[in-house]
């Protein structure tokens, strides 16, 4: 477990957590609330978190749904957010919650844009159109060679975006480091192949730099 004291929260924070399949998201979430050990933190995930979002989820990820064009799968991802950051986020930053999200506004840009091909500009505006505006205050971008993603996580039963393949995921990692030059204040890479206690060590190091 990660010790560095206590520390005061008094702020509302909205983190976010990306990265390829495979990076070590639910690791670096776990380490992050360890650390921030307050009862006014709330973990969300893309897509997902309410009930609506939880059955858009299904739909896009479920293997047999191989017919779902990319702009349906960007629309539904938009949709899925668009409850989540309504239902669930604003009212908890409104409240005075730090909030980790495991995923967000540029998986869809990473994933939609970069690997599927969809026109980036549109996805910045369909993106700014579910979250009504609303971006992180901090982004760390687990950053992993697919092939090194692939070995860690030996999936029984891949989804249908985890099934796309090395290709696919090495343009989502393009994406991402993409975005991360574009936005540097807001995106800070991790180097994930590191070990886990060292990766968690340094994104725990970022958010208490910005908290
Ligand atoms: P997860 O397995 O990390 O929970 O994410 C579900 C999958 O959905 C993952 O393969 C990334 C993908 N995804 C997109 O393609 N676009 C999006 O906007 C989001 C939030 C996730």
């Amino acid at each position: 477990m990660l010790k560095w004291g206590d520390l005061v929260i008094n702020k509302s924070f909205f983190i976010s957590i990306e990265g390829i399949d495979g990076a070590g998201k639910s690791t670096l979430k776990e380490y992050l609330v360890d650390y921030l050990n307050s009862d006014k933190v709330i973990c969300v995930r893309e897509p997902g978190g309410t009930d609506i979002s939880e059955k858009i989820r299904e739909l896009l990820l479920d293997v047999k749904n191989e017919k779902i064009l990319p702009k349906t799968e960007a629309m539904l991802y938009a949709s899925a957010r668009t409850q989540l950051v309504e239902e669930v986020i604003r009212p908890a930053l409104q409240a005075g919650f730090i909030v980790i999200a495991d995923r967000y506004i540029d998986s869809t840009i990473a994933y939609q844009g970069y690997a599927r091909g969809l026109d980036i500009a549109y996805l910045h505006q369909l993106n700014a159109l579910s979250s009504n505006g609303l971006k992180p205050n901090l982004t760390l971008l687990l950053d992993l060679d697919p092939n090194i993603g692939q070995e860690r996580k030996i999936l029984l039963k891949p989804d249908r975006l985890e099934k796309e393949g090395i290709i696919f995921q090495e343009k989502v990692r393009e994406g991402y480091l993409e975005l991360a030059h574009l936005e540097p204040e807001r995106i800070k890479v991790l180097d994930a192949s590191l070990p886990r206690d060292v990766v968690a060590a340094n994104g725990v190091d970022l958010v208490r730099a910005f908290l």
